[in-house]
């Protein structure tokens, strides 16, 4: 059975015969030849991870290897020890502000995943250039909320950045030199429930943050789901090319997670 659905995998992901088609003059064989070259072409296997040390990184990281892609970790310095327990795994310490030693390293590498971190966000431009330079078909930005999903966000001055870089994936996507997706996976579970910008719930201070009257819904996922997103993505090309992919995992209010919270731990009410 795994097979069939490997070949119907395929079937979806090529370009349609009646495409190729319409577009010349190509006998049938050649079309459906055509065809499975262009999905061969734009099969990922080999994916490089910046940020893989973070938070976020290494739940990607091992969704990636799970996926049984070929990874390469983008550093800017290597700790003792780090990334022992991955096997195969290949690290390379880079200049992230140097299009040349990025380049060199995307040698040969079909897909980057940024995950850097938040105040990292607008140097992205280097890395998206080198891999644009080094051939790379897809680029996934580090932004991983739901940012970009509203245009009214972008006069935001907390939001330019991660609006700054997907216009210049975009200017790459429409130059042909490569694509990209987003993933809009909403807030952290984790980061939800720790002090801090996206925190909510903070249990050592005994203290909720009601957003507004406490009763709009957020649309939450696990740093782990979001990493086996990522690699479903680089798994399948063709319907995530230039989109933002949405994921959500649970859907709540800050009141509702405030009225867990007090049944959990009824003697902090
Ligand atoms: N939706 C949400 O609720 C939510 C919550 C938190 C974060 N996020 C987003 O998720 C993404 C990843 O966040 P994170 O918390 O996982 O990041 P993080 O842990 O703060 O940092 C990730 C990694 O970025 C790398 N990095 C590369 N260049 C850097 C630079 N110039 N300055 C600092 N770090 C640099 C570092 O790896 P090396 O040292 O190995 O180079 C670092 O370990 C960000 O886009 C962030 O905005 C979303």
């Amino acid at each position: 059975m795994e097979g069939v659905g490997a070949v119907a995998n395929v079937r979806r992901e090529m370009l349609p015969i009646k495409t190729i088609y319409a577009n010349t003059n190509l006998s049938r064989r050649t079309a459906i030849l055509l065809s499975y070259a262009i999905f061969i072409i734009s099969i990922i296997n080999s994916v490089a991870i910046a940020g893989a040390s973070g938070a976020l990184g290494p739940h990607v990281l091992k969704g990636l290897i799970d996926t049984k892609f070929q990874v390469k970790i983008l550093t800017r310095s290597k700790k003792p020890g780090e990334f022992d327990a991955c096997p195969g795994v290949e690290v390379a310490e880079v200049d992230f502000t140097s299009v040349e030693s990025l380049t060199a390293a995307l040698k040969g590498i079909d897909a980057v995943v940024s995950t850097v971190a938040g105040t990292a966000i607008k140097y992205q431009t280097v890395l998206i250039d080198a891999a644009a330079a080094a051939g790379v078909k897809r680029f996934i930005p580090s932004e991983y909320g739901s940012v970009t999903t509203n245009p009214k966000l972008e006069k935001f001055p907390l939001y330019e950045n991660v609006f700054m870089i997907r216009r210049h994936l975009q200017e790459k996507a429409d130059a042909g030199l490569m694509s990209w997706t987003v993933l809009a996976c909403g807030a952290f579970m984790e980061s939800l429930l720790v002090p801090g910008a996206a925190g909510l719930l903070d249990f050592a201070e005994r203290k909720a943050l009601l957003l507004d009257e406490g009763d709009n819904r957020l649309s939450c996922n696990s740093l782990a789901t979001s990493g086996k997103a990522i690699a479903a993505i680089l798994k399948n090309t063709k319907a995530t090319k230039n989109r933002v992919v949405k994921i959500s995992e649970v859907i709540l209010t800050p009141n509702q997670l405030l009225n867990m919270a007090q049944r959990m731990r009824p003697q902090d009410k």
